[in-house]
């Protein structure tokens, strides 16, 4: 079996699905790997690191016709065609957005699973890329704040006088906005932070930061552990309560989101008139239209004296640790899909597992999409 990965071909991105180490492990499965050249070089791996752990350097088009394709991001039209039928594709697919991708994987006969709908299970966590890929972007969005923020984290006593320490709020406690909560705190700043879920507030405050709660007269607790969309009026309270929490932050790192939803508004365009001159805004959900409707994605702007970073791929920014995240949690996935010839491996029944019957997008020419994963198709923005 012939696992290959392609350079990434989406614009700004940094990262690869496979590195040396994940390579020496498909090696060791009974798997043979095709890397297209430089692929990794986005993040530091090298062609000669990608050769001592024993791939093959190929080209683009070798890449892409293996018996198994590892990517990140969905593969454009160009790259589908290139597929051999029979293949197997494990990538993120962008399952909110159909643009037409899952009907052309079906139509060329690929077998394609999409890792964001990986179920969350305790056993399925060594695979669950969104996890892994947004602690990152939880970590990285505070780095980002600092240097954007001309001030210090911690307090701050010299010679030349004190600093008082910034006063962060962070918006969305799930696995990004509970990494964010831990940096800014490792960072010496002050934490506040809010949910629509109340059953966070342990983690948060575990975390040494404060938990923002107020009664909005519904719960914000849906299915799966995920929150729910709040009423308009709940909406409404919502913005209105935060806004006097909001105008004292220095920095807000905001990260809420429900899944295929555009990002609900929290930070209103009046909250931010409010806040001190200076003060920051990341803006994680900036890719699904933003909690502020100021932020631009993939810009940093400056309005009413408040600096609003939109970018939308975090994880890109520290490339090197992205990918080994990302490259061993696909692996470990693989691994799951294989019986234990560790000389030539062969695919068990995808049915039989939960992970891998509900992350299976397109299969024998279909697409399963419409059955199984309908509430999932809901255009954004
Ligand atoms: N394998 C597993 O078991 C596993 C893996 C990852 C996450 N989880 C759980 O899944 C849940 C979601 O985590 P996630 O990181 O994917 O979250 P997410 O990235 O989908 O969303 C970020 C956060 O935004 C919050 N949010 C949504 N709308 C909001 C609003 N209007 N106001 C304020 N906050 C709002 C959500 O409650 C969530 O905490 C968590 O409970 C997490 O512990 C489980």
């Amino acid at each position: 079996m012939q696992v290959g990965i392609p350079m990434e071909s989406m614009a700004g991105e940094t990262r690869v699905a496979a590195t040396p180490e994940s390579v020496k492990k498909l090696r060791a499965a009974g798997c043979s790997v095709v890397i297209e050249s430089n692929a990794g070089l986005g993040a530091h791996f090298t062609n000669k690191a990608y050769q001592e752990a024993g791939a093959e350097i190929v080209d683009d088009a070798h890449a892409l016709a293996a018996d198994v394709v590892f990517k990140i991001h969905k593969p454009t039209p160009a790259e589908i065609r290139r597929m051999k039928r029979g293949a197997v594709l494990i990538s993120l697919l962008d399952m909110c957005h159909d643009d037409g991708t899952f009907d052309m994987l079906a139509e060329q006969g690929v077998d394609s699973f999409a890792l964001e709908m990986m179920p969350r299970l305790s056993r399925s966590q060594t695979m669950d890329v969104l996890s892994s890929q947004a602690n990152i972007a939880g970590y990285r969005a505070v780095l980002e704040a600092s240097r954007l923020y001309g001030r210090f984290f911690p307090m701050m006593m010299t010679s030349a006088g004190s600093a008082k320490p910034a006063r962060v709020v962070v918006l969305g406690a799930g696995v990004a906005g509970l990494q964010a909560i831990a940096t800014a705190r490792r960072l010496g700043a002050q934490v506040w932070a809010y949910d629509v879920r109340p059953e966070v507030k342990e983690q948060i405050q575990s975390l040494g930061a404060k938990f923002i709660e107020f009664d909005l007269g519904e719960s914000g607790s849906g299915q799966g552990g995920y929150a729910r969309i709040l009423s308009q009026d709940a909406q409404k309270k919502q913005q209105h309560l935060l806004q006097q929490e909001l105008k004292k932050a220095d920095i807000i790192i905001s990260t809420a989101l429900i899944p295929c939803m555009p990002a609900p508004i929290l930070i209103t365009e009046e909250a931010v008139r409010e806040m001190p001159e200076g003060a920051v805004i990341i803006d994680l959900a900036a890719g699904n239209g933003g909690n502020c409707p100021l932020t631009e994605a993939d810009k940093i702007i400056k309005k009413y004296g408040v600096i609003i970073c939109g970018y939308t791929n975090y994880p890109a920014l520290m490339p090197s640790d992205a990918s080994n995240f990302f490259a061993r949690n696909v692996y470990n996935f693989l691994k799951l899909m294989l019986d234990d010839n560790t000389v030539n491996p062969a695919f068990k029944d995808y049915f039989a597992d939960e992970i891998t019957s509900m992350t299976l997008i397109t299969h024998n020419g279909k697409t399963r999409f419409e059955t199984t994963h309908k509430a999932k198709k809901v255009k954004v923005g």
